[in-house]
């Protein structure tokens, strides 16, 4: 029989910035799904990818001096860079597209010449609010008090000539669309979409600019960039190959079965791409999913706030699996979730090591410590089961279909509650067949506490199957110790109870998941972040260099004399002067103060041939005097203060002059 196919994407990302937990959110959901598709037996396509043309970009690289590509390239390919990010999450995806691939740029551009010709794409006057951050034109309706209704922040006036999308056209289909299909999910984002955007009346769409270069050339019109959302959006058509030689598979995959995206871009994905694919003639996606926002004290994560969470960070410290699970297992798909560290490790301690770690650890030991770590033959049958015993196997088989069923309607959430309530019921179940108390026993008790530990691995197993595109490290760890080959992870066989061969030889292997002490952790946490913080900052910082001038004669009145260190030390109740006794070549000591200890000890010092400026008038400081300066070198590292003492070779003589 030929697989079923299912193509989904994640939005591709703006590489204008490290990517932060929110975007880890979507790509981490995207992910689930596709191994949850692929594990029922689907031919799954998975699609993510880098949106890395626009004005923001442009901007960007300008301020750090480099073309936009080098920009982009750091982000997406260097080191903890998006591709870096998404393979220490264990990210499963299928393709990895760059809109400025030259696949996709051609791509486009045949596609914006496709819809000149239809007619949907003419040139007019564009008039109108602009909001950079966002790069997206607002008609003067659409503001929330004057600013951007997605961000917030203010908008500038932006007018020039330019090509327009006749979305007005096709207004009526796309409402048709949203109102009468479950194209747009969860529901709630309809009303959203038709009250805020159609129902005001849907105005033509400004598709090209004039006012920066850094996007895909209109080829027969130069000076013009493609709009970045329609240069973004096809990018889920280039990925398969159309209108391109990269790829061959746009008739196996396309249309998409859904695409997950965020609730600010949900308006791009449930208006504008579905009537430029209806100009084109494509067919459309099958699905929209908008998925909520994780917030930061209430407010949304972004990087242009700064107020993100750093997802390395968290995976180091935490563990890819636990960071992936808690994302999924904690915040309701369709809403908006409240991120915050405290919950993470709640969320772990409860679920993880103390739910499904302790399970699979009290069961494993007790097979290892009362069978030798395999059970006897006939323990998967029982003659006359308890209320517990069938409680716990009618859970246990009914946990698929209920799972399958959240999976279905994108509530991966939901999904993993219903794993938990047998994880739940199966610790009960420990408790409520007491097998220490059997083991007490053995000749009498040994059957049924064979069984009863078979329950406890089965159960575990099923478990373990369908976490497994949730966390597919740790399941693959949990089956090792349990002793689930291949055929015992399979996905019919999550509704099958008894697969476990009998004698299964398991292991007690490692603590899958191992409380975590938050107090430390927390601790750890902030010094990571602060850690980080200052690896962000400028490596090395200079001093600018002054513009006005100093005429010959007046630098001739310095006078700089190479001098030797004969003595030095800390001043008494001084924190940061060093006392400099000198020679420099007069016969008569020198003494000068500098407030240098910060950087280094007297002792270092002592025979050192430095550099003074020997004719400034003497100063007093703690009462001592003063008499001229030593010269040193300046920067800032990392946001850290350095000096330097300028020292020069020693068989300079004390007293030469520098010049
Ligand atoms: O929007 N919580 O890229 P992007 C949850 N290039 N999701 C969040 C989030 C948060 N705090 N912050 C960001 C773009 N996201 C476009 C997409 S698709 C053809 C082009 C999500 O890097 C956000 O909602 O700004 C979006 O879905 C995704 O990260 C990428 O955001
Ligand atoms: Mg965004």
């Amino acid at each position: 029989m030929e697989k079923k196919k299912f193509y989904i994407t994640t939005p591709i990302y703006y590489p204008s910035d490290k990517l932060h937990i929110g975007h880890t959110y979507c790509t981490v959901a995207t992910d689930a799904m596709a191994r949850y598709k692929r594990l029922t037996g689907c031919d799954v396509c998975f699609l993510t990818g880098t949106d890395e043309h626009g004005q923001k970009i442009e901007t960007k690289a300008q301020e750090s001096g480099i073309t936009p590509k080098e920009f982009v390239d750091r982000i997406v390919e260097g080191p903890r860079g998006v591709k870096d990010l998404w393979k220490l999450m264990n990210i499963s995806n299928d393709r990895f597209i760059r809109t400025t691939d030259d696949y996709h740029v051609s791509a486009v551009q045949k596609i914006f010449r496709k819809m000149y010709d239809n007619g949907d794409i003419y040139k007019g006057a564009y008039r109108g609010k602009y909001c950079t951050p966002c790069e997206s034109f607002w008609t003067e309706s659409q503001l929330k008090d004057g600013c951007c209704p997605d961000c917030g922040r203010s908008v500038v006036d932006a007018e020039e000539e330019a090509y327009f999308f006749r979305l007005s056209k096709y207004a009526d289909r796309v409402r048709d669309l949203l109102e009468n299909t479950d194209f747009l999910q969860p529901r709630s984002r309809v009303n959203e979409m038709v009250k805020n955007f159609i129902d005001s009346g849907l105005e033509d769409l400004c598709v090209s600019r004039t006012s920066f270069t850094w996007g895909i050339p209109v080829d027969f019109d130069p000076g013009h960039v493609v709009y970045v959302w329609v240069d973004a959006l096809f990018n889920y058509t280039s990925a398969l190959g159309f209108l391109n030689d990269q790829y061959h598979d746009y008739e196996k995959y396309w249309p998409a079965d859904v695409h997950f995206v965020g609730k600010e871009i949900v308006r791009f994905h449930s208006i504008i791409w579905p009537a430029m694919l209806m100009s084109m003639e494509m067919p459309l996606p099958k699905h929209v999913f908008g998925h909520g926002w994780l917030l930061l004290d209430g407010g949304k994560m972004s990087k242009s706030k700064g107020n993100v969470v750093d997802p390395y960070i968290l995976a180091e410290q935490f563990g890819v699996d636990a960071l992936r699970f808690f994302l999924m297992r904690t915040f309701p798909f369709g809403s908006d979730g409240n991120f915050s560290n405290e919950l993470l490790i709640q969320t772990i301690n409860t679920d993880l090591a103390n739910d499904l770690g302790n399970l699979v650890s009290r069961t494993t030991a007790m097979v290892g410590k009362y069978f030798g770590g395999s059970l006897p033959e006939g323990c998967g049958t029982w003659t006359a089961p308890e209320t517990c015993d069938q409680e716990l196997l009618s859970m246990a088989r009914a946990l698929r279909s209920a799972y399958e069923a959240q999976m279905e309607a994108y509530a991966p959430h939901n999904a993993l509650s219903e794993v938990f309530k047998v994880i739940q019921r199966a610790n009960k179940y420990i408790d409520e067949t007491a097998p220490w108390a059997l083991a007490r026993d053995m000749e009498a008790n040994g059957p049924r506490l064979a069984h009863v530990l078979y329950n406890l691995l089965e159960a575990t197993r099923i478990c373990g199957i369908l976490l497994s595109p949730f966390m597919p490290a740790s399941c693959e760890a949990l089956f090792r110790q349990i002793g689930a080959g291949a055929n015992c992870q399979s996905w019919e066989s999550a509704a099958e109870w008894g697969v476990l061969p009998e004698t299964a030889a398991t292991t007690k292997g490692e603590n899958l998941f191992p409380r975590i002490d938050a107090e430390k952790a927390l601790a750890a946490l902030e010094e990571a972040e602060q850690a980080a913080r200052k690896a962000a900052l400028p490596a090395v910082e200079l001093e600018p260099q002054l513009s006005e001038q100093v005429d010959f004669d007046t630098f001739c009145k310095s006078d700089f004399r190479a001098v030797k260190v004969k003595a030095c030390e800390a001043v008494k109740k001084s924190e940061k002067l060093l006392r400099f006794t000198l020679d420099d070549g007069t016969g008569t000591d020198r003494q000068i103060l500098s407030g240098i200890h910060k950087f280094y000890e007297p002792e270092q010092l002592v025979g050192k041939t430095l550099v003074a400026i020997v004719n400034l008038p003497p100063r007093k400081m703690m009462g001592q005097e003063s008499c001229g300066m030593l010269l040193s070198a300046v920067h800032t590292e990392q946001g850290e203060e350095k000096l330097n003492l300028i020292m020069v070779d020693d068989a300079i003589p004390a007293g030469a002059k520098l010049c």
